[in-house]
């Protein structure tokens, strides 16, 4: 087992990886001293597939626990779900000290860690990641939230769990299409930050998706560090060095929200984000790497995953991307790569940029 410390003095907490690992979690909870009153928040496909694995552990341990499920669904991040499972916390909580498990994908991390931030003013949670997307990125971090209708992510706060474990074993039920998903946002970290990151992905993204243990473990190893790292240096987003990580999300954020989410899942989206930021960059002559470019088209495209952005009008992407949170001063932010491994920060990208960039993507 891997153990990656995220260093934010008070707010430190470890990321456990490794295979079959869910049953050290009794072992973890006794010593976060974090209390013995479990709500686990999942949904009912993944209470299926690992709801008994965590029962088990969390019996063994003589921890109590209560499953409060969610539909399987983006829309479960919504007010309505929020504050439904507040009244379940609080019912739960009547003369107990819980804490929260977030028992899923990004979807029921955001969730919790938002439930978890503002109940109470903050009680404790734990993140069990079980999609890939979820162990490399979403639980790590602190960035908890629900959607409004006009965005995504919209309602949220920084609020860092207690410990994140990632057991590999918990990825072996995953679609491929799901695991598509979490590696688009493994080659994200190898474009903003890892080359030799990027150049493993190119050789062993076939493996990977084949759910060999080695391959998995090494990525979700790398990515996991450098999220730490980066989100150790600047929690909040406020020195412009998170801000990396939300590279190929300007675009594709709007492109999730413009498709109500169903279109396609978070990695595609990001995938199509990070081609468009690369078009960006390439009209902006801050990407010229034709090797590089064709690098990236085609692991993107190897992996499986879109590079045309079907059924979407060019207006409902733009209108949706101007609600982004990396809107500020009335001037649009991107991250845009100079070349693999290294991304830069631009402000103010005149929209006619954007909109062409977009649309040569659109079929
Ligand atoms: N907080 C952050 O820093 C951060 C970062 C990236 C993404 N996100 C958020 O994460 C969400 C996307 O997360 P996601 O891609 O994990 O999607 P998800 O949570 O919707 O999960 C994808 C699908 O996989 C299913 N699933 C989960 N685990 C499974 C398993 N082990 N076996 C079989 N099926 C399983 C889920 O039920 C769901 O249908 C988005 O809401 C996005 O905004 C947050
Ligand atoms: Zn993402």
């Amino acid at each position: 087992m891997k153990k990656i410390k995220l260093n934010l003095g008070k707010r430190n907490y470890s990321i456990l990886i490794g295979n079959r690992i869910l049953k050290n979690l009794p072992g973890c909870i006794k010593k976060l001293n974090i209390g013995r009153d479990a709500l686990i928040i999942t949904n009912p496909k993944i209470k299926k597939i690992a709801g008994a694995k965590l029962e088990n552990s969390l019996k063994k341990g003589g921890i109590s626990y209560r499953f409060e499920c969610v539909p399987d669904s983006e829309k479960s991040k919504s007010q309505r779900i929020a504050f439904k499972l507040i009244d379940k916390v609080s019912k739960y909580a009547k003369g107990k000290r819980v804490f929260i498990i977030a028992l899923g994908g990004g979807v029921i991390g955001d969730l919790s860690g938002f439930i978890a931030s503002v109940y109470k003013r903050g009680i404790p949670y734990i993140q069990i990641p079980t999609t890939l997307l979820g162990q490399i990125d979403s639980s790590i971090g602190g960035k908890v939230a629900i959607d409004l209708d006009c965005g995504k992510n919209l309602v949220g706060a920084f609020y860092q769990p207690s410990l994140v474990l990632c057991d590999i074993s918990l990825l072996k039920s995953l679609p491929k299409k799901q695991l598509r998903a979490g590696l688009a946002e493994a080659v994200k970290y190898g474009i903003i930050k890892d080359k030799l990151l990027f150049s493993y992905i190119e050789k062993n993204y076939s493996n990977i998706l084949n759910l060999n243990n080695q391959n998995l473990e090494h990525i979700i190893n790398k990515c996991a560090a450098i999220k730490a790292k980066i989100v150790s240096l600047d929690e909040k987003e406020k020195k412009g060095i998170r801000t990396i990580l939300n590279y190929g999300h300007t675009i594709g954020h709007a492109i999730e929200t413009a498709g109500r989410f169903k279109a396609y899942t978070h990695g595609e989206a990001i995938a199509l984000g990070m081609l468009a930021a690369q078009r960006i960059a390439g009209k902006l002559k801050i990407f010229t790497n034709q090797k590089e470019e064709k690098r990236i088209t085609d692991i993107l495209a190897n992996i499986g995953l879109p590079s045309k952005i079907k059924g979407l009008k060019l207006n409902s992407i733009i209108k949706a991307q101007s609600f982004d949170k990396k809107f500020i001063h009335g001037k649009n932010r991107f991250v845009l790569p100079k070349a693999i491994g290294r991304v830069i920060i631009k402000e103010g990208i005149p929209l006619k940029i954007i909109q062409k960039s977009v649309e040569s993507l659109r079929e």
